[in-house]
């Protein structure tokens, strides 16, 4: 049988601005998507920041999310995460898509990001969207077993 959030497409979902009331449900999506989850207060904190923005995807319920962080003309995705029951159906590529759109509107002229190197997923989608590799940090990502280390990306936005 097919899960019915399954059937949210993609093209029906609304892409909202993130403000600090989302600081619980972005919580319960990074606990969904990561052994070390942030807690609702580094969220709200982080959201009371000015340099930070964020959108949500939402249909009837929060399927993902996206915040990045810009300084002059320099953006880095700081998390995303995409709730395990709606995975592999374009939301992160459409998340990426906006954080991107926003860094162009605001004239940036690079999108960095950090990623685990034993997050093939994750890789993968920036990879797609255009992303190379750019850096490398040893041991960046605590894990039970091993440390592992984290691989910068990056994009240009120059036209
Ligand atoms: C990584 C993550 C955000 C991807 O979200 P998603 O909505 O499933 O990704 P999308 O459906 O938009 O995938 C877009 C493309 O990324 C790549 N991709 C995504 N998941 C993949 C997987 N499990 N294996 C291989 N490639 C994958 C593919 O190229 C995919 O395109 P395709 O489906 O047409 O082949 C999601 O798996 C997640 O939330 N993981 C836990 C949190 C996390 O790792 N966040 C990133 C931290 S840097």
């Amino acid at each position: 049988m097919t899960s019915p959030s399954k059937t949210i497409k993609v093209n029906d979902i609304e892409l909202v601005r993130i403000n600090p009331s989302h600081a619980h449900v972005l919580a319960a999506l990074h606990q969904d998507g990561f052994a070390s989850p942030w807690t609702a207060q580094a969220f709200f904190d982080l959201l009371s920041k000015a340099t930070v923005a964020g959108w949500i995807a939402t249909k009837s319920e929060p399927i993902g999310f996206i915040l990045i962080q810009t300084t002059a003309e320099e953006s880095e995705i700081l998390t995303l995460a995409v709730a395990s029951s709606h995975r592999r159906c374009g939301f992160a590529r459409k998340l990426v898509a906006q954080a991107l759109s926003e860094s162009r509107g605001n004239s940036v002229a690079t999108l960095h990001l950090k990623v685990a190197e034993d997050n093939t997923a994750a890789i993968a989608l920036y990879k797609a969207a255009g992303f190379a590799p750019s850096g490398h940090r040893p041991n960046y990502y605590a894990r039970t077993s091993k440390a592992v280390d984290a691989i910068l990306m990056a994009k240009s936005l120059s036209p």
